[in-house]
């Protein structure tokens, strides 16, 4: 752990974010990292069910939310520039693998997601990290809103992409990216920090059955949650990993955020496909070994990490709730 951070948490809870919550929950209680809010958006389910979904985890994981606690805002509704389209296929129904969790007993704040990353960027300049594990629709918006915002915020961390890795949700398309390609194209091309973790470094870090086994051993509310919302999840992720699992991509980008000693990473100028038929929503970089001809800003893109280490991390996190 290098040093505590102050996180500003946007999502689309769904089964690894509401893992990813679990485990900056964990910091939060250990006092390792704190939550300046929380927004949701369109992507795994739409984001009302998004924020009240994110609500219902952090309750269940001993941490204040809503209007007395971590403010969650709802943010987009839809993309900027085609249609919505949620993953209910991986997540379930409901978000939470059809668990059907009571409702929340905190509320989303009535200040939209977009709005609130600006004002507490502003309220706190060059002291956010900002978690992005969704499609990136919110730090769009707040990018138009404020232009200024790449100068407040000390770091953009982004799940989403992949290079040298086939898509998941088209043949070469991401599904944070795909499902808001213009609005991630305005993130890598702000003039900000941004840490970028495809499925390049995500799919290589998939829990199995021994991790599943020593989480499902483990009697306590987290953990019981933990291992409901994964038994769907594991259902959906068997066929394409040839063997019992699933891959938590989130919790990885939250982990490198707080601790980027764990990842490898390589520096490139990002972009987005938006015009291409069959490649709409696809991350491209430069990687020939020429000096690089884009003018943008260098992303850091995480291309592996220590992957037992990463497993390690986030069973104790999920345990110690
Ligand atoms: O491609 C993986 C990403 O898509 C994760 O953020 C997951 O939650 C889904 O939204
Ligand atoms: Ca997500």
């Amino acid at each position: 752990m290098t040093r505590a951070r102050t996180i500003l948490y946007d999502c689309d809870t769904g089964i690894d974010d509401a893992m990813t919550l679990l485990y900056l929950a964990s910091l939060i209680r250990a006092g390792d990292a704190e939550l300046a809010g929380i927004g949701t958006v369109h992507g795994n389910i739409d984001p009302v069910t998004g924020a009240l979904n994110t609500l219902r985890v952090l309750e269940l994981a001993g941490v204040k939310a809503g209007e007395q606690g971590v403010p969650v805002a709802v943010g987009a509704a839809r993309p900027m520039a085609q249609d919505v389209h949620y993953a209910l296929e991986w997540h379930g129904t409901d978000g939470l693998g059809d668990t059907r969790l009571p409702e929340p007993a905190g509320r989303p704040v009535a200040e939209p997601a977009a709005a609130q990353i600006v004002r507490l960027a502003r309220a706190m300049p060059g002291e956010l990290t900002l978690l992005a594990t969704g499609p990136l629709t919110n730090l769009g918006a707040a990018l138009l809103l404020d232009p200024e915002l790449p100068s407040l915020i000390r770091e953009v961390v982004v799940m989403g992409g992949a290079f040298d890795h086939p898509g998941n949700i088209t043949t070469h398309a991401e599904a944070n990216i795909w499902h808001d390609p213009e609005a991630a194209d305005l993130v890598f091309a702000a003039d900000w920090p941004v840490l970028l973790v495809p499925l390049d470094a995500t799919h290589p870090t998939a829990v199995h059955d021994d991790w599943l086994d020593r989480l499902a051993a483990h009697d306590s509310a987290a953990a019981r949650f933990a291992v409901r919302i994964l038994d769907f999840y594991v259902d959906a992720y068997t066929p394409t990993l040839r063997r019992r699992g699933a891959v938590i991509h989130d919790a990885l980008a939250a982990m490198l955020a707080v601790d980027p000693d764990i990842g490898e990473y390589v520096q490139r100028a990002v972009r987005v496909e938006l015009r291409g038929e069959l490649t709409r929503g696809t991350t491209v970089w430069d990687a020939r070994s020429l000096p690089a001809e884009d003018t943008r800003r260098p992303v850091r893109v995480a291309v592996g990490s220590d992957i037992p280490v990463f497993r390690e991390i986030l069973l104790s996190a999920v345990l110690s709730l």
